[in-house]
C-alpha cells in the first residue's frame, strides 16, 4: 500500500501564542495537545491527532513534513530503499515526537527537507458520532477546513527531487512546468489520486512555499477570503483558478510569514494517467489561469 497521503507539517513560529490564536480562530483548526515549545492541531474532519505542529523557533519556515503509510512494514521497506539511495535514516518510536505521534522513519530528502514517514499516529476522531452523524459539528469557528490537502516545497534541483520521490517513494507525476532548456521548473506529485499531495518549485533548498488545507467548494474560498480580510490577514493571491491541477486557491500568510492556501477542485488522477506538461511561456497560466501571469514575488517569497 505504501504512502497513503500527506500526514502533517511542522512549521516554525517566533510567537507561539500569536500563531496558535491565528490557526485556531482564523483558520479554525482544533488544538489537540500542547507542550511548552509545541502545539498540535488538526482539521475538524481529520481522525488523526494532528496535521499541523506549531514549533517555537526564532524564525519561520518548515521544520518537518510527514506522510502517512498504510502498514508498519512500509516503514521497513522504505528504510531499505532510502538507504540504498545513499540517504541515512532514523527510526523514532511512537510517542517519541510527542504523545500523539506514531512510529516514524525520518530522513532528509535531496531537496533538503526533513521528511517523516509515519504509521500509527494516535486516532482522536473527527468530532462527529459514528452513528447517524450530522454533516458538520456545531460550534466550529473561522475558515475551519476539514483536512490538510498538499504541500508545496522549493529546491534547487526540481528534476532530482522529483526523481527521488517518484523512484524511491512511489509518487506519481501528474503535471510539470518545463523550462525552454528542458529542466523541470515545477512538478506536481500525487499518492491520493488527486492532482497533487506534494509539489516542488525551483528555489532554495529546504525552503517552504505553502501548505494547503482543503475546503469543499468555491463558495468556501470566498468565505475564507472574507474572514482573512475581516481579521486583517495578509492575502497574497486569489481566490483564483489554477491551470495546473485545475483547482481553485486562495493564498495568505500566517503571522510568522508562512504561506497558507485554501484549495478546492481538481480532478481524479488514475495511476496510469499520462502527466500534463506546461511550457515555460505558459507558466503564468499554469499557476494563475485567469490572470495569465505570475509575478516573481510569488515564486520567490518563501519561508
Ligand atoms: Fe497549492
Amino acid at each position: 500500500m505504501g504512502i497513503l497521503r500527506l500526514s502533517h507539517v511542522e512549521v516554525r513560529c517566533p510567537d507561539l501564542e500569536l500563531s496558535v490564536a491565528y490557526y485556531t480562530e482564523v483558520v479554525g483548526l482544533i488544538e489537540t495537545a500542547r507542550e511548552s515549545d509545541r502545539v498540535w492541531l488538526k482539521g475538524w474532519d481529520e481522525q488523526q491527532h494532528h496535521s499541523m505542529i506549531l514549533r517555537y523557533a526564532p524564525t519561520y519556515g518548515l521544520e518537518t513534513l510527514g506522510f502517512k503509510v498504510a502498514e508498519m512494514s512500509d516503514l521497513d521497506e522504505y528504510q531499505e530503499r532510502i538507504e540504498q539511495a545513499g540517504i541515512s535514516t532514523k527510526r523514532l518510536a511512537a510517542g517519541e515526537l510527542g504523545k500523539g505521534s506514531g512510529e516514524t522513519l525520518r530522513f532528509t530528502a535531496p531537496s533538503g527537507h526533513v521528511v517523516d514517514l509515519v504509521h500509527g499516529m494516535r486516532q482522536v476522531g473527527n468530532m462527529l458520532p459514528l452513528h447517524n452523524p450530522p454533516p458538520e459539528p456545531l460550534g466550529l469557528t473561522g475558515i475551519h477546513p476539514p483536512r490538510i490537502d498538499h504541500v508545496f516545497l522549493m529546491c534547487e534541483d526540481v528534476d532530482g527531487a522529483t526523481t527521488f520521490f517518484t523512484d524511491v517513494l512511489d509518487f506519481r507525476l501528474t503535471e510539470q512546468i518545463v523550462s525552454d532548456d528542458g529542466y523541470q521548473l515545477v512538478t506536481f506529485l500525487e499518492r491520493t489520486h488527486t492532482p497533487h499531495d506534494l509539489a516542488f518549485v525551483t528555489g532554495p533548498n529546504a525552503a517552504f512555499h505553502h501548505v494547503a488545507y482543503w475546503v469543499d467548494d468555491w463558495n468556501e474560498l470566498r468565505r475564507a477570503a472574507d474572514l482573512c480580510a475581516f481579521h486583517g490577514v495578509r492575502i497574497d493571491a486569489g481566490p483564483t483558478r489554477h491551470g495546473a491541477t485545475r483547482g481553485w486557491g486562495l493564498y495568505f500568510f500566517d503571522p510568522a510569514g508562512n504561506r497558507n492556501e485554501m484549495y478546492t477542485g481538481g480532478y481524479w488522477a488514475d495511476p496510469d494517467r499520462e502527466p500534463v506538461t506546461w511550457t515555460e511561456a505558459e507558466m503564468g497560466r499554469a499557476i494563475f489561469y485567469y490572470e495569465g501571469v505570475v509575478d516573481q514575488r510569488f515564486l520567490t517569497e518563501h519561508s
